[in-house]
């Protein structure tokens, strides 16, 4: 049986609006989402016996029944029980690329990258659409990490719509490696300080949907207007995490000064997700890596770590079979 080795691309949000709270407990979202081309590379091997096995060479990453990647296995062989009895389990390891608990879907995509893995070794044939349903039972960023590009998603961030593609600009992550902002707490937070902004009622939601998706974000995209969208980043969840935690604003500050000298090339800045990744996106990779050069100079602290990526429009992906 063959082997897989895929990449598995993380994502950064340009915008991120909390509409209100659904019935499911989650949090109704309008957002946009992009994928960039700082990827992990997950390599799938069929063992010829009925279990799992997770390896991954970051130590912050569980390789147990905690990692999404797991659950994703899991998820597959309920599902398909014929095809697990079958074919039966694989080896997945992953070596990781995208930093952990930044915001960045990490976990999401390596979850995504072993749905998509044993559509192909369990040769189900699953459609795209049929893998983004199975997704959003793993979380809501999942769904989105199988297609990836750039497109607006909604509900609770799994219902996607796509959006023309954005290639041509780059983006400048940093995080500071040690630290991490649960999500739940952020969007518990967010709840605990804005549920008297939240829409309440069906008939308000539907109309805030269409607002967003003829809103000016999505125009400024079908209009490939890049000066526009580095102005129209948005991110509520900035609202609760910059207070609780200064590093990530005063990172934010540093790459908003960094624009305001070369407003040109750095289009704009902001937090990913629920952070603590703060990014920027610029004109040109030379651009970009200046931009990494000046961040690392104001800042000189060993904890901050920065990548340049280039936004593409491929989510999971095949990077080679044997
Ligand atoms: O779906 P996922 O497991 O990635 O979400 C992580 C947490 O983020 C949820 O448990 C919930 O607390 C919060 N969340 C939310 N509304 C969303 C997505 C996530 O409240 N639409």
């Amino acid at each position: 049986m063959q082997s897989y080795t895929l990449l598995a691309p993380a994502k950064i949000n340009l915008y991120l609006e909390i509409i209100g709270l659904r019935a499911d407990g989650y949090h109704e979202l309008a957002m946009v989402m992009q994928t960039v081309d700082l990827a992990d590379k997950i390599v799938l091997r069929p063992n010829g016996n009925d279990a799992f096995r997770l390896s991954c060479d970051h130590p912050q990453v569980p390789a147990d029944h905690t990692n999404l990647a797991y659950k994703a296995a899991e998820l597959m062989t309920k599902e398909f029980p014929k095809s697990y009895a079958n074919y039966g389990g694989a080896d997945i390891n992953i070596q990781k690329n995208i930093p952990v608990a930044a915001g960045l879907a990490g976990g999401s995509t390596n979850g995504a990258a072993v749905l998509v893995g044993l559509n192909l070794i369990w040769q189900l044939g699953l459609t795209h659409s049929e893998l983004e349903e199975l997704a959003g039972q793993l979380g809501s960023d999942v769904p989105f990490c199988i297609s990836g590009g750039t497109a607006l998603a909604t509900g609770r961030g799994n219902e996607l719509d796509t959006l023309p593609p954005l290639n041509n600009l780059y983006v400048v992550l940093a995080k500071y490696e040690n630290l991490s902002v649960p999500t739940p707490w952020a969007y518990k937070t967010y709840k605990d300080q804005f549920s008297e902004t939240y829409v309440n009622n069906a008939e308000t939601l539907e109309s805030r949907g269409k607002r967003v998706h003829a809103g000016p974000i999505i125009s400024a995209i079908a209009h490939q207007d890049s000066p526009k969208i580095g102005e129209l980043l948005h991110n509520d969840l900035e609202k609760v995490v910059l207070p609780a935690y200064p590093q990530v604003e005063q990172l934010r500050q540093a790459f908003l000064k960094e624009k305001e000298n070369n407003p040109e090339a750095i289009l704009g800045a902001m937090m990913s997700g629920s952070g603590p990744t703060v990014f920027a996106i610029t004109t040109t990779l030379t651009e970009a890596e200046n931009l990494k050069q000046k961040i690392q100079t104001t800042l000189p602290d060993p904890d901050l770590k920065l990548w340049v990526a280039k936004f593409t429009s491929s989510g999971i992906s095949i990077a080679g079979d044997s």
